[in-house]
């Protein structure tokens, strides 16, 4: 099969005026998900043996002449034991999968310098921060390999700000206390590079909520969870076109609606199990997979099902707690939960199941009550302060169409009609203007963008669904949905993206430009 390089294909496009929608051929196999099994080639581990892993927090290696927390990151390859008694070679933050978390505050700057001794260009995003363009990760500023030179011929011949081996990202970390997580955002290649390693929490906090009486400390997990197949080999199978993730973008055509993998990894765990005192818990749920949906109930037996107590979004705390029986997350979502294990006896297990899986995927992980203990937290029926973003009259509607468009002479995804164009910007916004975009789905397509949260207004007819509370920068579009938002960009101007976080529509060119001016 020959494929044009993206800038013929761009070319081709232009001409054209618009993608070729394919909606409704082939969808639909899985339900609740847009995407395809793919089967792992080894026998899997029994469910609830494997302890949760706790990813380590890494700490500041000194300070920048500005004043800033400096850290380090060497982004390497290294062989972990995943699935018991196999070892699977990763991309890893410090060579380990999910990456150190990092714990922040609101007003404290930090710079993070990555080294990158892996074989591929790499790019480091840290999803949800507020963030100067220099440093969001923008798809075609590499890291090249230490030792590496710039292959003009790599990305189609277009060149971002190249950076040989190191570089140094600026986080001012002026936001609200909120569960970030940073990971690979290399045009084309986001889908392969995350999926084999790169990404990891990055945890802001600040006085607002410290000052609440939340589960805190060994009570206060962050839990990632993501699907992932094994090739026979023990290594994470993908389905990508080019094995090497070097020049040709995208996964077989069996693949183009997304991957699952039919393992579910919690901190990098296979359905693991967590030991828990009758407590009260704080979990910090983020959904890092390429395409998966999960829907998480709690189930106890012989009992009903635990409430998951929401208290915070993608953008930090809710302004009052939402309590939900089962919980949807999107790809690239954030939920902060409360769970309440005080009533139940010690011996009690409570599993963490997903009613939108098949097979295997309908489990998640369990929590085994093993001893009673005291506990002074609580959740406050106030948690913090959210201002309603509301647009004005006249404010600036746009509307973005995602959905199934051409890619040069292959399948891919579009916006509004076009593959992602770094030099041609799909909307000049104005800082600090609020402005109504409407997101237009096709199939699933959970739509993120950078820089700033945003607020859900309405779901079709209705009002903020279940899930849109508080600030948020990832939503769930559900096919054929139309999710009305209110954006605000402020304090940086520059070149930004917004995309859809399933990462093979993403790696396949669902991704636009926008500039804020
Ligand atoms: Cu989590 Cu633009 O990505
Ligand atoms: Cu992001
Ligand atoms: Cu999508």
């Amino acid at each position: 099969m020959t494929r044009l390089s993206r800038r013929g294909f761009l070319g081709l496009v232009g001409a054209a005026g618009a993608g070729v929608a394919l909606a409704g051929c082939g969808l639909g196999s899985t339900p609740g998900q847009t995407g395809e099994q793919l089967a792992s080639a080894l026998p899997l581990p029994d469910p609830f043996r494997v302890p949760l892993p706790v990813p380590p927090v890494t700490r500041p290696t000194g300070t920048d002449p500005s004043g800033a927390d400096l850290y380090r990151v060497t982004q390497r390859v290294a062989d972990l034991e995943i699935l018991p008694g196999t070892r699977t070679p990763v991309l890893g933050y410090d060579g380990i999968f999910p990456g150190p978390t990092f714990e922040t505050r609101r007003g404290r700057p930090v710079v993070v310098l990555h080294r990158n001794e892996l074989p591929v260009p790499t790019v480091v995003h840290l999803h949800g921060g507020h963030t100067p363009a220099e440093s969001d990760g923008w798809p075609l500023d590499l890291v090249l390999p230490v030792g590496s030179t710039a292959d003009p011929m790599t990305h189609h011949g277009m060149l971002g700000d190249l950076a040989a081996g190191e570089r140094e990202y600026r986080y001012p970390m002026d936001q609200r206390a909120a569960t970030l997580w940073y990971h690979d955002h290399r045009m084309d290649f986001t889908g392969p590079a995350t999926y084999r390693g790169l990404a990891g929490f990055h945890l802001v906090r600040d006085d607002v909520e410290d000052a609440l009486p939340l589960p805190r400390g060994e009570r206060e997990l962050p839990l990632m969870i993501c699907d992932r197949a094994f090739a026979a080999d023990g290594s994470f199978a993908y389905p990508g076109l080019d094995q090497g993730m070097r020049s040709v973008p995208g996964v077989e055509d069996d693949w183009m609606e997304g991957v699952l993998g039919d393992v579910v990894l919690v901190n990098g765990a296979p359905w693991p199990v967590h030991e828990v005192d009758a407590a009260r818990y704080r979990l910090r749920l983020l959904n890092s997979s390429n395409a998966r949906r999960y829907r998480l109930v709690l189930q106890v037996p012989g009992a009903s099902d635990l409430p998951l107590v929401q208290i915070g979004s993608d953008g930090g705390l809710l302004a009052a707690p939402v309590t939900h029986q089962a919980l949807d997350l999107a790809a690239g979502e954030r939920f902060d939960v409360v769970v309440d294990f005080t009533a139940l006896p010690v011996g009690t297990e409570v599993t963490m199941v997903n009613p939108l899986g098949t097979g295997r995927t309908t489990d998640i992980m369990r929590f085994r009550v093993v001893r009673t203990a005291k506990d002074d937290s609580r959740v406050p029926e106030r948690l913090a302060d959210v201002e309603p973003l509301v647009p004005p009259p006249g404010a600036s509607r746009r509307t973005f169409r995602f959905t199934r468009g051409a890619v040069g002479d292959h399948r891919g995804w579009a916006i509004n009609g076009t593959s992602f164009d770094p030099e041609r910007s799909l909307a000049d916004v104005p800082l600090g203007w609020t402005e109504v975009w409407r997101f237009v789905s096709d199939v699933h397509h959970p739509v993120h963008v950078h820089l700033d949260a945003f607020q859900v207004l309405r779901r079709g007819s209705f009002g903020p669904g279940p899930y849109d509370g508080g600030w948020k920068d990832t939503v769930d579009i559900r096919p054929g949905e139309i999710v009305d938002v209110a954006v605000r960009f402020e304090h940086y101007a520059g070149k930004f993206v917004f995309h859809c976080h399933n990462l093979e529509h993403e790696d396949m060119a669902m991704m636009a430009t926008i500039r804020t001016v």
